[in-house]
């Protein structure tokens, strides 16, 4: 197969959402562990922000964006699941999904089911086998919990609040607007707290009754790190896995023990599915609920790849709700 001309965005330093230049790349034949898949939706995430300031650091220069789907177009000579024609899609990949065209480890790609548009899936996987590895095996959700979950009417955050519905685990979200709010519960979660107003520890002790949460979902970081951790009854798991207001930086361990013996992870996508095996059951659980309708994908927002400084700015701002797909033809 000969090289393809696609258009992609790179970025030749970090910065602002000024930095993201779409430009012609050539993409080459895949490897023999590659598919070539021509894309038809990619999924943003609050991670592409962080390797575009640099948080998160790469060479320079170098692509964005870990999740997308398409068509496989070309397969490399050692693939055996996937074959040229097929509907795909990824959530974890060498970043560079914001592209027309690209090469990925087949490994990391499974087929999307029928009855899941591409859309749908850009918006689910990377998000949703996020929820996946959270309440299933982070700390595995049974049913009977009340836990906090931070950001509920965000992308991972709506998954979240159906998710939790669907084990009926009572969800107590956090938001910092009444419309965010009122849509975290449409999508399943118990209660919300609008943590721009209203006190986060306060709000979960009247609500547990004074028993607090065994477990606590912080994607937030830095703004809600103390609150988190004082919403966790004794020996509680603080599962801090993003950093939406900035990093969690300079913990003195001692804290967990003033605190209650308590245990914190902070964990990535990545490790939950390094294997093909791993990732096929974990989206074989998520596309389930899928199948079922207990997960819907919420949609709140659509870019034009060009306009990805656009949508980088709406969600940094905290303008967004639910995923937010960029599509193309
Ligand atoms: N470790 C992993 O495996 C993994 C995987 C996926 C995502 N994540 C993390 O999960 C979090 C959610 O990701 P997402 O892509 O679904 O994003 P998102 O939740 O759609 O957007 C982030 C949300 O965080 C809230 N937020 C609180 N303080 C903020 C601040 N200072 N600036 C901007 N937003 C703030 C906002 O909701 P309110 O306005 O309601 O506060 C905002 O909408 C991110 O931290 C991300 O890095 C981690």
């Amino acid at each position: 197969m000969l090289e393809i001309q696609s258009k992609a965005i790179r970025i030749e330093e970090h910065g602002g959402p000024e930095v993201l230049q779409l430009v012609t790349v050539s993409v080459p034949a895949p490897q023999g562990n590659e598919v070539t898949i021509r894309q038809k939706a990619i999924g943003l995430n609050f991670i592409d922000t962080y390797f575009r300031t640099g948080l998160y650091k790469q060479p320079l220069p170098h692509g964005l964006g870990s999740e997308g789907a398409g068509v496989v177009e070309a397969v490399g000579a050692d693939v055996r699941h996937l074959k040229v024609g097929d509907r795909v899609a990824y959530g974890q990949s060498p970043i560079g999904a914001y592209a027309e065209v690209r090469n990925v480890p087949a490994d990391q790609v499974v087929k999307i089911p029928r009855g899941v548009s591409f859309e749908e899936a850009a918006a689910l996987m990377l998000k949703g086998l996020t929820v996946q590895y959270l309440f299933r095996q982070t700390y595995r959700l049974q049913g009977t919990e009340t836990i906090l979950f931070h950001a509920a009417a965000g992308g991972v955050g709506l998954i979240a609040c159906q998710w939790a519905r669907a084990l009926g685990v009572k969800l107590i979200g956090t938001a910092s607007s009444p419309e965010k709010a009122a849509l975290a519960k449409e999508n399943g979660a118990w209660e919300v707290i609008d943590y721009s107003r209203e006190n986060v520890v306060e709000r979960v002790l009247e609500l547990t009754k004074g028993k607090k949460v065994p477990v606590v979902y912080d994607g937030v970081g830095k703004d809600t790190w103390l609150a988190s951790l004082d919403c966790l009854q004794p020996r509680g798991l603080m599962v801090s896995f993003g950093n939406a207001s900035g990093p969690v930086e300079g913990v003195n361990l001692g804290i967990l023990a003033a605190k209650g013996s308590l245990y914190v992870t902070r964990p990535k996508l990545g490790t939950h599915v390094a294997t093909y095996a791993k990732l096929k059951a974990a989206a074989a659980e998520l596309f389930g609920l899928v199948a079922k309708k207990q997960i819907q994908v919420h949609i709140g927002q659509r870019f034009a790849l060009a306009d990805a400084g656009a949508a980088h700015v709406a969600l940094t701002n905290r303008k967004t709700t639910g995923a937010t797909v960029f599509t193309l033809d």
